[in-house]
C-alpha cells in the first residue's frame, strides 16, 4: 500500500507524550504477519537478531545479553530488581522523579532490603550526599535512573558508575526513556544491568520490557534465590539463549515491529537519531519559551527528549483544555508527575520531524490565542 493511502487508513498523529512513541508506517505494518507459532526456529531466529540488535544500541558487542520480557517497562525494572540480588543484600537507590521513586516500590513490594538517597523532583543528584549515604553500608547494587522522565533532567551515569565502583557495588539502570535516543556505550560506561523498553527510543510498539546485562554478571545470578517466577531474569536469560525462545508467550506481534524498529535505528545510527531528537528539542524549547512558556530544567542539565513547562498562572489557562484542543488537532502532550512546581510535559521522541514541531507550535500559539492567555507572567 502506498504511503499516503495508508495514512488515510491509519492516520498519523504526533505523540508528545513520552512513549509509547509516534512510530513508522513500516514499523505498524511490520506486525501484520502469518500466524506463527514462536517455538518455531523462525520465530528463534528473529529473536537472536533482536537480542543482538538490542546489544548493539548500548555497543555491547560480546559481553552483554539482552532478556526481551513480555510486558512493560515495568516489568524489567522488577526483574532486575528481584533477580540481581542475594536475599540479605541492600540495594542503593536514587530517588529524583517518579521512576526512582517506582523502584523504591517495587522493593517494598518484595521486601528487597533497600536505601534511598533522595532529591527533590526537578534537582539534580548531589554525588557528595551520595557518596556520604554509600559510606559504611556495605550495600551491594546502586540503582537509578538515566533520564528521569518525571521532570526531563538527565543523571550523570558516568559519575554515579564510577561511585558505584568506588564502593564495589554493581549498577542498575534504568535507561527506559533514554535507550536508543541518548548515546550509551558500555565500553564506555560499563553498567552492569540496563533497563528500556519497546516503545520509546527505540520506537517500536508496546509491550516488551528489555534488559541489557553484563554477562559476567548475569551468570553469578543464577544461583540467586527467586524472588519473581515470571520476571526471573536469569531463567528468562537462559531460555533465550539457549533454546532461542522466550520463557513464556511472547507478544508475537510486538517482536515483529521490535525488530522492524531495530532495522530503522541500524540505518539512523545512535548519532543520527540522537542528533535528531535534540534539534527536535531546540525547536521545541525555543518556539515555547517564545511563545511565553517556562521550563522547569535548564539546558544544560536537560535529557532533550522531554521537557517539563512551568503550568500558566493565568486563569484562563487549564491543562485539560489545552490538551483537548491539540488533541482534536492530532497532537497529544501529557500532564505533569510530582515535579518541584506544577508542570505538564512535552516530549520529542519517535518518528517526529521538523515540520511535526512546528506544527504543535503553531497549534499552542493558536489555543493561547483563542483563549486570550497572558503567558508573560509564568
Ligand atoms: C524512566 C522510566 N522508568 C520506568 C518507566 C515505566 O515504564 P512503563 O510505563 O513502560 O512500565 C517509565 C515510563 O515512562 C520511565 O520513563
Amino acid at each position: 500500500m502506498e504511503n499516503e493511502t495508508l495514512t488515510k487508513v491509519i492516520p498519523r498523529k504526533i505523540l508528545l507524550n513520552p512513549g509509547p512513541a509516534t512510530t513508522s508506517q513500516e514499523v505498524k505494518l511490520s506486525q501484520v504477519v502469518t500466524d506463527i507459532c514462536p517455538r518455531e526456529q523462525e520465530f528463534g531466529d528473529l529473536l537472536d537478531d533482536i537480542r543482538q540488535g538490542c546489544v548493539d544500541v548500548v555497543n555491547g558487542k560480546n559481553n552483554y545479553e539482552a532478556i526481551l520480557l513480555g510486558g512493560s517497562g515495568t516489568g524489567a525494572m522488577e526483574a532486575c530488581l528481584t533477580s540481581c540480588t542475594k536475599e540479605s543484600e541492600e540495594i542503593v537507590i536514587i530517588d529524583n522523579g517518579a521512576y526512582g521513586k517506582r523502584m523504591t516500590q517495587i522493593c517494598e513490594a518484595f521486601k528487597i532490603p533497600f536505601s534511598t538517597v533522595k532529591f527533590t523532583w526537578g534537582d539534580s543528584i548531589d554525588l557528595g550526599k551520595v557518596r556520604e549515604h554509600l559510606k559504611n553500608r556495605n550495600a551491594k547494587a546502586l540503582a537509578f535512573i538515566h533520564h528521569e522522565t518525571t521532570v526531563g533532567i538527565l543523571n550523570p551515569v558516568k559519575e554515579l558508575k564510577s561511585l558505584a565502583d568506588e564502593f564495589k557495588m554493581i549498577t542498575i539502570l534504568d535507561a527506559m526513556s533514554s535507550y536508543a535516543g541518548i548515546e550509551l556505550d558500555v565500553e564506555d560506561t560499563p553498567v552492569d544491568f540496563i533497563i528500556s523498553s519497546s516503545n520509546k527510543c527505540i520506537q517500536g510498539m508496546a509491550g516488551i520490557g528489555i534488559v541489557i546485562a553484563k554477562t559476567s554478571e548475569l551468570k553469578k545470578i543464577a544461583s540467586y534465590k527467586v524472588k519473581s517466577y515470571y520476571f526471573n531474569l536469569y531463567n528468562n536469560f537462559l531460555n533465550q539463549k539457549e533454546k532461542k525462545q522466550f520463557l513464556f508467550t511472547p507478544p508475537v506481534q510486538t517482536v515483529y515491529a521490535l525488530k522492524a524498529a531495530i532495522d530503522e535505528f541500524r540505518s539512523e545510527g545512535i548519532t543520527g537519531r540522537s542528533k535528531r531528537y535534540s534539534d527536535l528539542y531546540e525547536q521545541m524549547h525555543d518556539g515555547m519559551l517564545k511563545l511565553g512558556f517556562k521550563a522547569l530544567i535548564e539546558k544544560s542539565k536537560h535529557s532533550k527528549i522531554l521537557t517539563a513547562f512551568v503550568e500558566p498562572t493565568d486563569s484562563q489557562y487549564h491543562f485539560d483544555k489545552m490538551h483537548d484542543f491539540l488533541y482534536e488537532r492530532g497532537i497529544t502532550i501529557y500532564p505533569g508527575k510530582g515535579a518541584k512546581e506544577k508542570t505538564f510535559r512535552v516530549s520529542n521522541i519517535g518518528t517526529l520531524n521538523s515540520k511535526d514541531i512546528g506544527f504543535f507550535l503553531s497549534t499552542v500559539e493558536e489555543y493561547i490565542k483563542i483563549n486570550k492567555l497572558q503567558l508573560q507572567q509564568c
